[in-house]
């Protein structure tokens, strides 16, 4: 892994965005894997500012969102669907028709897993973006999770319902499921950016740094992915030395 400690959000975030612009500038029909929650809103700022300012075209590029949660509406204010477009999608000359997001309004959930994960096959994401959860998720691929997982439903853990109750109104309200792209997904990529800041996920970043390939710490599976690159604030990367 190549990792990068860098002064704080705003540095790492600037410094993965020009990593994900500079692709997108050397192939047009760059295939990106995209996250949500709050780590790569400063990389979404600096891709909409470099938008803005040098003309990037995003015209040609396809994109793939690693989960979204379960019941609840593209509308929905927290719906990942609805992140993408307020932060990012709305602000580029993206074709629509190149974003996929998977559906969280799916009567049929093995269906929508199958289909998303068949029009992956015919893709190779250049490069995917990961947060990380305080529990070491990656996507939604909680503890436990097998390396050999492709496109599924899943069970949110306590821990990451807790985590992200701060985006809604109570606990209640936070989805208790939700689809992801599974973790073989993730490792097809051929370049991974993780990014990750705050005390909450120095724990974390030192498991799947230092500690073994195990499913107990899903992102420790990324060890075994030969171009990873790790961008970590002076906090997240604490426990490292
Ligand atoms: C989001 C995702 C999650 C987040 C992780 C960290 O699409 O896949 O794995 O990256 O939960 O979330 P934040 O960045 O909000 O701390």
């Amino acid at each position: 892994m190549d990792i990068h400690i860098l002064e704080n959000y705003e540095e790492l975030s600037k410094s993965a965005a020009q990593l994900i612009i500079k692709q997108v500038k050397q192939k047009k029909d760059t295939v990106l894997g995209l996250a949500t929650g709050s780590s790569p809103l400063g990389i979404y700022a600096e891709i909409i500012k470099d938008h803005q300012e040098n003309h990037t075209s995003y015209k040609d590029v396809i994109t793939f969102n690693l989960d979204e949660y379960f019941g609840i509406s593209k509308s929905h204010p927290q719906s990942y669907y609805h992140f993408m477009k307020e932060n990012l999608f709305n602000h580029l000359d993206i074709n629509p028709n190149n974003i996929h997001i998977p559906s969280g309004e799916t009567e049929d959930i093995e269906q929508e897993c199958q289909e998303y994960n068949k029009k992956l096959e015919n893709y190779v994401i250049d490069i995917q973006l990961l947060g990380i959860g305080a529990n070491g998720h990656i996507g939604f691929n909680e503890p436990g999770t097998s390396f050999s997982s492709v496109t599924h439903y899943v069970k949110l853990d306590e821990k990451t319902r807790t985590d992200n109750a701060r985006f809604f109104h109570s606990l209640d309200e936070v989805p208790t499921h939700a689809i992801t792209m599974g973790i073989k997904n993730i490792l097809n990529a051929k370049q991974i950016i993780l990014v990750a800041s705050g005390i909450n996920k120095a724990d974390a970043i030192y498991n799947m740094i230092k500690g073994p390939i195990d499913t107990n710490c899903p992102a420790s599976c990324l060890q075994m992915h030969d171009n990873v690159v790790v961008f970590l604030d002076k906090l997240s990367a604490s426990k490292l030395t």
